[in-house]
């Protein structure tokens, strides 16, 4: 099985290369070697790997900044998407495509299904809605689009990362309480996305969502990260942690207050259990402490 996986360097990219199965052969690349919005690299570099799968993790990311560079999000949300999408057509390959619970309001209270109808809020939302719908279009039957929340990884920057640089430099946080998803470790969703490519059958127009088990606002999350932090010896001292409500703490782009995604039956789909992203984030933690250590010479 020969797969193409777009995005090297960001979070989702980085532990797709750590989980490599040895049924495949897989070619990496980043935005240097290949920049989906110049559809003549792709399609000489689709043209020379010849891959039965293609897996893009590629995306413009920067949710505030987009509110400011909708040109750019949009270039590499759409215009990539749509790139990507054509060069499958040509070569008769199968595409994994990545989108985001972002795609919703937020204004329901019941995990979203996949047949609800998506109405983003923000340009990174919007941008990454075209994407999807850009996919289905020209690609209707040899793609899967499946979106995911809240991505950490030990590689790249997200809120656990963020959270524990605050929880350094800090004497005390107020984090939001009224935006609740399901956070969810890179790691274990880059699993879910191999099982996937390595049973291109199942890649035939299906739109899924996977995210860690769990429900959690920003809040609960911040004092989960706190808690194991101070376990592992990653914090030498606990701050207080105080919930306030989004309103109060405006961002350039809005968010979701809701955006818990029903994952359907894809526990069969991909014959993998989904693990609370309490659990997971334990183990993310574990995996940075081990690697700061490696870093220091421990
Ligand atoms: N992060 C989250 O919380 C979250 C939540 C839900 C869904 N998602 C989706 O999950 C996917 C992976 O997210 P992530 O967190 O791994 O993102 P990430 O860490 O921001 O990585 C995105 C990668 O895309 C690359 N890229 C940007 N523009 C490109 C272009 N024109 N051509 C080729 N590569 C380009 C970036 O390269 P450079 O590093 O060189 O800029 C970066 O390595 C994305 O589709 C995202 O929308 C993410």
């Amino acid at each position: 099985m020969k797969v193409l996986v777009i995005g090297k360097n960001g979070q989702l990219g980085f532990e797709l290369a750590k989980l490599t199965p040895s049924s495949v052969r897989a070619t990496f690349l980043d935005s240097n070697q290949l920049d989906v919005a110049d559809m003549n690299s792709l399609d000489e570099k689709v043209s020379y790997e010849r891959p039965e799968v293609i897996i893009n993790c590629a995306a413009y990311t920067a949710v505030d900044k987009a509110e400011a560079e909708q040109y750019a999000a949009y270039l590499v949300n759409l215009t990539g998407c749509e790139n990507l999408a054509k060069v499958c057509k040509k070569f008769n390959c199968k595409l994994i495509h990545v989108s985001t619970d972002f795609v919703f309001s937020g204004q329901k209270s019941t995990p979203y299904l996949t047949t609800d109808k998506p109405a983003p809020t923000s340009i990174y939302g919007k941008s990454k809605l075209a994407g999807e719908l850009a996919i289905q279009r020209i690609l209707p039957t040899n793609n899967l689009v499946i979106r995911t929340s809240g991505l950490y990884s030990v590689h790249g920057d997200n809120f656990v990362k963020t959270m524990l640089g605050l929880f350094r430099s800090k004497d005390m946080l107020n984090i939001v309480v009224d935006q609740v998803a399901s956070p969810t470790w890179a790691r274990g969703f880059a699993e879910v996305l191999w099982q996937l490519a390595n049973s291109p059958e199942k890649i035939d127009g299906t739109l899924l969502h996977w995210t860690d088990a769990g429900v959690a606002s920003k809040y609960d999350f911040a004092v989960a990260i706190q808690s194991i932090a101070l376990k592992y010896g990653m914090l030498e001292t606990a701050i207080p942690i105080s919930p306030i409500l989004g309103d109060s703490f405006p961002t350039p782009a809005s968010r979701p207050n809701y955006s818990v995604l029903d994952q359907g039956d894809i526990e069969t789909l991909t014959g993998t259990r989904r693990v609370h992203w309490q659990l997971q984030l334990e183990r993310m933690l574990v995996s940075l402490k081990n690697q700061t250590r490696v870093k220091d010479g421990k």
